[in-house]
């Protein structure tokens, strides 16, 4: 699913990052991605998103 219409970033995208890279903070993604930095809309979802996945991530460690 895209979450960045504007930049096709998917929600794949945002927990590869996270997962994968270590990229825990919406700040790291937008800095490794174009995510936001157009009409703004999908960052909220991508702030959800990443939440999520952080807190899957530790409770499974
Ligand atoms: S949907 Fe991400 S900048 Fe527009």
């Amino acid at each position: 699913m895209y979450v960045c219409l504007c930049h096709g970033i998917s929600d794949k995208k945002i927990k590869k990052l996270a997962l994968e890279s270590g990229i825990l903070d919406i700040r790291g993604i937008k800095r490794c991605t174009a995510l936001g930095s157009q009409c703004g809309k999908c960052v909220k979802q991508a702030k959800e998103i990443l939440s999520d996945t952080v807190q899957i991530y530790s409770q499974a460690s």
